[in-house]
């Protein structure tokens, strides 16, 4: 007799979020506090094949050629528990992930990680769930991987409860012609993960502030991203991530991401812009700094960038697609 083989590859982007997801209101279920908005990363790519198979007796994750064990095994297996569930079976899988761009660039990889789990795994146990059904799998993993479900330019609708927490695209990739670069100015292991950082947001007097605030900036970046307006879209983005990091600084206790260079990166990239050039900076839970540019830009900034003390490195990335199955 010969059964079809239950197995899978997917490939999806990480994320760069214009409007940052900070604080769950539950932790579990990662349901945010509040909307958040992102752009997925064109050739930064994870590409994870998944096989459920009767063989094995526990599951495997094998992550760029390395096997892991742990922590890290433990929330891909958890992960997978949740869709053995959904289609009914109880087989182990072997999980193979890699990434094509340098974990030492310090990019969050979770996003892409859970996004592309989570189709292939879904896909490989015969399950359909749809673009909305997958996005909220994908954040029960890591929440900003909803996003880098639909890709393009996607929002993270906060919902009631689990069924209707899940991103939608507001505009494709295609839409406008932007790109990010990734001004790695440190390439050390964060000291404190994400998921870490969310839970401890409400010891900050600032986070009901920050978060009374997020509904207006979401419109003004929706806003922004629709009408292809940089200059609104640069203001909105930069005062976004500057309360992210201040209710980060006044947390107890304080999660002080920043280097001095990522300081002298914002610097200049904000005198760069009051010159006329179009320019803004945002900065996720780390050191670097991704600088958002308009395209016809982005050959000077990233000479500009190069040029500053304290960087290591500068990747640049397009406007990138959802996550897919490939061959
Ligand atoms: O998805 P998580 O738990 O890794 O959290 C992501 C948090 C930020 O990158 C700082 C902000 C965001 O919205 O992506």
């Amino acid at each position: 007799m010969i059964t079809a083989k239950l197995q899978a590859t997917a490939l999806a982007h990480p994320n760069i979020a214009f409007i940052k997801y900070w604080g769950n209101r539950d932790d579990q279920l990662r349901l945010p506090l509040t909307g958040s908005l992102s752009m997925a990363l064109d050739g930064l790519d994870t590409v994870t094949h998944v096989s459920f198979d009767p063989d094995l007796a526990a599951d495997r994750f094998i992550l760029n050629g390395m096997e892991q064990s742990g922590a890290a095994l433990n929330r891909v297996a958890s992960f997978l528990d949740h869709v053995r569930q959904l289609a009914g079976i109880n087989l182990f899988a072997q999980v193979e992930s890699s990434n094509n761009y340098p974990s030492s660039a310090g990019i969050a990889s979770s996003a892409a990680a859970f996004a592309a789990l989570a189709l292939a795994a879904t896909k490989a146990a015969g399950l359909e769930l749809g673009e909305a059904g997958l996005s909220r799998l994908a954040r029960l993993g890591s929440g900003s991987a909803c996003r880098s479900v639909p890709g393009g330019f996607a929002e993270w609708l906060p919902g009631s409860g689990d069924a209707d927490s899940y991103a939608v695209q507001i505009a494709p990739p295609e839409h406008w012609d932007l790109v990010d670069l990734i001004v790695v100015v440190d390439r050390s292991e964060k000291a404190v993960g994400s998921s870490a950082g969310h839970k401890l947001a409400a010891t900050s007097p600032l986070q009901a502030l920050r978060v009374a605030g997020v509904p207006e900036r979401l419109e003004q970046c929706r806003t922004a991203i629709l009408m292809r307006d940089f200059e609104r879209l640069a203001q909105v983005v930069e005062l976004d991530s500057e309360w992210m990091h201040a209710v980060m600084r006044t947390s107890n206790p304080p999660l002080y991401y920043w280097t001095p260079a990522t300081e002298v990166v914002i610097w200049n990239v904000r005198a760069w812009r009051a010159q006329g050039h179009a320019v803004c900076a945002t900065v996720d839970a780390g050191p670097n700094v991704h600088v958002i540019a308009l395209a016809e830009e982005a050959a000077w900034a990233e000479a500009q960038l190069r040029a500053l003390p304290g960087v290591l490195e500068v990747l640049k990335a397009k406007p990138g697609g959802g996550a897919r199955i490939i061959n």
